[in-house]
């Protein structure tokens, strides 16, 4: 597919953009790239993995203090539990390969201690910069493993149980858990998961989001001409009730008129850091 082509169907609308583009693999690959949560049971060869790790770390790092980290979850067992523990992600149990990214703020301050340094910068700042670090790091992972055609999906819901997975994990204190990854070769092709239009995702030198409701009327519209949610799949029907249109905005607002995972800042504040 041209570049133009590939645009046109990440955001499900036609368009002038990538017309005058020279493609190349990576940008097709980057803009292909679609979730997959159901694999063959077939291994990652070693070094392949090793490469893709190697991948990941050459993401860009705040300040080169690469301030991410990976657990790679081998033990069955310890994957079953981490995956079971949350219905919605039994099937992360199959996956190939798992990992758990992680931010890492413990790693410079211990090194400030061994230098004999101050730390002196034990605020928000830290826990954020180590999140982003740890990011990129999976995303760069995941472009490198789509390239080679494996499947990848982060996995957030692992931290629904926060206290068993960095139990499980063993994180010790300053190194927290931002998603796990679920690897493998995908047992079929998944659908391409259609994005919020530019028109409100890029802005030009000011923030603007006068026409968002405009833009996400018509993006759901359109998402919802080619996903359509049974009536019984909808969120929360039992207090909110079967809505006849349920797109994009109506599923993501349901999801997000609920609580989840309001334990995290506790636990993060319980890892050591200050979020002042
Ligand atoms: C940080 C992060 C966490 C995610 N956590 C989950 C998850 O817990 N469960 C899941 O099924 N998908 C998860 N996803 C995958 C998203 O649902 C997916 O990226 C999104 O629906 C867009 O689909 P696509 O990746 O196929 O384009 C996560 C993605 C990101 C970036």
């Amino acid at each position: 597919m041209s570049i133009n082509n590939l645009v046109a169907a990440r955001f499900g609308l036609p368009t002038d953009i990538g017309k005058s583009v020279e493609g190349n693999t990576t940008i097709e690959n980057i803009l292909s790239h679609r979730s997959h949560r159901a694999f063959k049971n077939e291994t990652v060869p070693g070094d392949l993995l090793d490469t893709l790790f190697a991948a990941a770390f050459s993401a860009p790092s705040k300040s080169d203090l690469q301030q991410a980290c990976v657990v790679h979850v081998q033990d069955p067992e310890k994957q079953k539990r981490i995956a079971h523990a949350t219905a919605t992600i039994r099937w992360a149990a199959d996956a190939p390969v798992f990992l758990v990214w992680c931010g890492d703020s413990r790693r410079i301050r211990k090194l400030a201690k061994w230098r004999g340094h101050e730390f002196a910068n034990d605020h928000l700042d830290a826990f954020m910069n180590a999140a982003v670090d740890a990011g990129i790091c999976m995303q760069n992972f995941i472009t490198a493993a789509e390239s080679f055609g494996l499947g990848c999906c982060p996995v957030s819901e692992v931290r629904n149980h926060i206290e068993l997975l960095s139990r499980e994990l063993d994180l010790p204190q300053h190194v927290f858990p931002v998603a796990g990854l679920a690897v493998g070769w995908p047992l079929q092709e998944s659908r391409i998961s259609m994005r919020l239009p530019m028109a409100i995702t890029v802005h030009t030198d000011r923030y603007n989001d006068d026409n968002l409701v405009e833009e996400v009327e018509r993006y759901d519209y359109r998402r919802e001409d080619i996903e359509q949610t049974p009536p019984d799949e909808q969120r929360y029907v039992e207090d909110l009730g079967v809505s006849t249109s349920y797109g994009w905005s109506e599923n993501r607002t349901r999801q997000y008129s609920r609580p989840a995972r309001n334990d995290f800042g506790r636990y993060i504040r319980s890892q050591g850091f200050n979020l002042a």
